[in-house]
């Protein structure tokens, strides 16, 4: 994959901090609504409530028909240009997506996050909370039956039906969360897009600058400016920011060109005023304002005819809310000259356009208006291959529909994991490869599991050996985006089991033996069933009687199922469960474990339980004996916490490490007792994880250690069982 996504924070010596720029650093007078938290979740439905449940007991098509209506019931305070609000709907859907990058899965539609900060302020989501606040009656009326998250691409889609528009299908089931991602990176720069130049991309260097996860190229952007890089009105490089940023959250250039030209086939841009009237942003209001942002002091109240949002001005085409053809049309057929909006935007305007052919006014459809194009929008008729498929797409109008249809339902829907996820009498029947499809397994009678336990026992596999493989294969899950894990057993297919993380030459020995021994079980089953039996294993020789469940199931992913390349965005740079880092990364080892931990959804306990309990199991990659505080290998003890919380060491970095490398010696007789890494030793030199350490080093929790960390690897296991739960 040419996007690298999936390469963090590699790169030239400058470190950064994994969050970035926080709510808390843009917005420091804001609420500390979260110190409440420790009292209990911000969640108010509770643990108990279950929004699957509730969104198959709504009414969808009375709630369609209600967004249809509101489609053209404009407001006072918001007015609909010409009359309909489809295309600020779709807008809104789009950058409710359009955060998603495939890097770390984060970003996205799946919870909602556009009601919160950073994302409610982001100077391209200007005047979007308008089009929420304009939802807010049918989000009332249908309440805990419809979330915020599913709502806003609902929206969109209802928004592109009622014009005209090809939809290929609707998908519920995003449950809205009641607060904003604490662990998502959105960049570490001190300005706004609209603030500074600041742009990721270097034109001399290329992609390589756009650290991963990220993918937009200015701080507040969704993906690229629409007046060129950093504002530069160029539309060749304009495709390539388009090329990267688009690739990094999964289209490939076909549906870029479709999703862009789809989109702009509807609305208009806003900038017919003078955008320094413009208020703070939601995050930033005052309290009278309620949250309702980027109020102008321009005296119409600067709605309608005078909204600057943008800053561009007017229509892609002479039908704005009307599915057509003539957003290529116009593309290709005119050419372009560069002008200026009222707001003082850069943007592209058809030379000598016929009257016919221009848009009607917005707030008055008996004036016409000359139509436009964004540096963004002129990159698709400049850029080489961008011109091909545009001219593809202008002369089969039927394959341009299908094209748009499916990617924009692949954008709202790609953060939302297996099918078996999706809510809805929409739900298309149709298998999609982005949907990385896992046929179903059938659960294996006891007899059968307890059979293959005892092969697999006696197959000469260590407990060393069936844990790593149990963990590379579960581990890569994500609760991003529902990515990875266990099921599918993608683990044997490209690229998985050639990763280095996972010691192919190792893998395949293990995977052969598991199969041979496996019986009627699915390889996903067997590779978790020896996890198991290693784990009972080293449970009983440490001296324990805990049990560890099984819940059997899984089915067997073909290479025809999967693609490949989407998945090299999942392999680890570094995983502090293995104590994996092949070279030193920008964003701290033991800040990459954190990430890691809260892609798999752990707790802080869940996570130090697993890190101690597999360091003793010798789960270590390849022979790495850091962190195997232990003399009895392969036995579940809490000798990790024991010795690491030990004074009798006396730790110290290892030279030319990098500070990634200590080694311990003994205070009284000099010699050394012991190696770790970062990861290790984290667990003693920060407080809170201390803290929890210390639970697990003291006398009377050595059952509690077993039985926390049989629980923790257990939800490892199951974290992507969305068909058994
Ligand atoms: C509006 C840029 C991709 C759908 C806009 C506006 C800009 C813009 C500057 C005007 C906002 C305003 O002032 O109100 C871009 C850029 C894109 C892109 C640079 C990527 C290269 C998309 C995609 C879709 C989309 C993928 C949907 C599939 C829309 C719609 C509007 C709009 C429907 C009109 C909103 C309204 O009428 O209020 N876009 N866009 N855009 N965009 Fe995009």
């Amino acid at each position: 994959s040419t996007a690298g996504g999936g390469c963090p924070m590699h790169g030239d010596g400058r470190v950064r901090a994994l969050l970035g720029r926080t709510n808390r650093d843009w917005w420091p007078d804001a609420l500390a609504v979260d110190i409440l938290s420790p009292n209990g979740s911000a969640n108010p439905m509770g643990e108990d409530f279950d929004y699957a449940e509730a969104f198959n007991a709504l009414d969808y098509h009375a709630l369609k028909a209600d967004l249809t209506a509101l489609m053209t019931d404009s407001q006072p305070w918001w007015p609909a240009d010409y009359g309909h609000y489809g295309p600020f709907f779709i807008r809104m859907a789009w950058h409710a997506a359009g955060t998603y990058r495939t890097g770390d899965g984060r970003g996205g539609a799946n919870s909602g996050q556009q009601r919160f900060a950073p994302l409610n302020s982001w100077p391209d989501n200007g005047n979007l909370d308008k089009a929420r606040r304009l939802l807010w009656p049918i989000k009332q009326k249908y309440g805990q039956n419809v979330s915020w998250a599913d709502l806003f691409i609902l929206a969109g889609n209802v928004a592109i039906e009622s014009m005209g528009g090809p939809i290929f299908g609707f998908g519920g089931g995003r449950a809205d969360v009641y607060e904003p991602e604490k662990d998502i990176y959105w960049g570490d720069e001190d300005k706004w897009v609209n603030e500074g130049v600041q742009t990721r991309i270097d034109p001399d260097r290329g992609l390589q600058d756009l650290d991963g996860p990220l993918a937009a190229i200015q701080m507040g952007l969704i993906y690229v400016n629409p007046e060129g890089p950093g504002g530069n009105p160029d539309p060749l490089q304009s495709a390539r920011d388009i090329k990267a940023t688009f690739e990094r959250m999964a289209m490939n250039h076909e549906e870029t060109v479709a999703l862009t030209a789809g989109g702009h086939t509807f609305g208009k841009a806003h900038g017919n005023g003078d955008p320094s009237l413009l208020g703070a942003a939601p995050a930033g209001c005052d309290l009278a304002s309620q949250g309702f942002g980027w109020v102008s002091s321009h005296e119409s109240g600067g709605i309608g005819e005078h909204t600057v949002t943008s800053g561009l001005e007017g229509a892609w085409v002479n039908t704005p809310t009307q599915w057509s053809e003539n957003y290529f049309r116009l593309l290709l057929d005119y050419d372009y000259e560069l002008v200026h909006s009222p707001a003082g935007a850069q943007q592209w305007q058809p030379i000598n356009q016929k009257p016919e052919d221009m848009a009607p006014a917005a707030w008055d459809a008996s004036i016409k208006v000359p139509t436009m194009m964004t540096t963004a929008d002129m990159a698709l008729k400049m850029d080489p291959e961008f011109r091909v498929i545009s001219e593809k797409f202008r002369t089969d109008h039927e394959s341009f529909k299908d094209a748009f249809a499916r990617a924009w339902f692949k954008l709202c829907h790609r953060d939302m994991g297996p099918k078996v996820r999706y809510l809805g009498p929409e739900v298309p029947a149709e298998d999609l490869i982005w949907q990385d499809p896992v046929p179903a397994g059938t659960m294996p009678s006891d007899a059968d599991v307890a059979a293959v336990k005892a092969k697999i026992a006696a197959s000469g596999l260590t407990v060393s050996q069936l844990i790593k493989t149990a963990w590379a294969s579960a581990s890569t899950y994500r609760k991003s985006d529902h990515r990875g894990g266990a099921n599918g057993a993608r683990i044997r297919l490209d690229p998985q089991k050639d990763w280095d993380v996972n010691e192919p030459a190792m893998l395949a020995k293990v995977l052969a033996k598991l199969d041979e021994v496996r019986g009627p079980l699915s390889m996903a089953d067997a590779i978790v069933l020896g996890g198991v039996v290693g784990l009972e294993k080293a449970i009983r020789d440490a001296g324990f009687d805990v049990e560890v469940p099984f819940t059997g199931g899984r089915g067997d992913a073909t290479e025809a199922q999967t693609e490949a390349d989407s998945f090299a965005v999942l392999e680890p740079q570094a995983d502090a469960f293995r104590n994996y880092l092949p070279r030193k990364l920008r964003v701290k080892t033991e800040e990459m474990m954190l990430d890691r931990a809260a892609l798999l959804g752990l707790s802080v306990p869940e996570m130090t339980v697993l890190v101690g309990g597999l360091r003793v199991l010798g789960a270590n990659h390849g022979e790495r004996g850091h962190g195997h505080f232990t003399k009895r290998s392969g036995q579940l003890t809490n000798d990790f916490f024991v010795n690491l919380l030990e004074m009798t060491n006396v730790w110290k970095a290892v030279e030319d490490s990098d500070d990634e490398e200590y080694v311990a010696t003994d205070r009284a007789g000099g010699h050394e007792t012991w190696r770790a890494s970062r990861a290790d030793l984290v667990f003693g030199s920060n407080a809170e994880l201390r803290a929890v350490a210390e639970v697990y080093a003291e006398k009377g929790h050595e059952t509690k250690f077993v039985k926390d960390f049989v629980k923790a690897w257990n939800k490892v296991m199951n974290a992507d069982r969305f068909d058994v739960k």
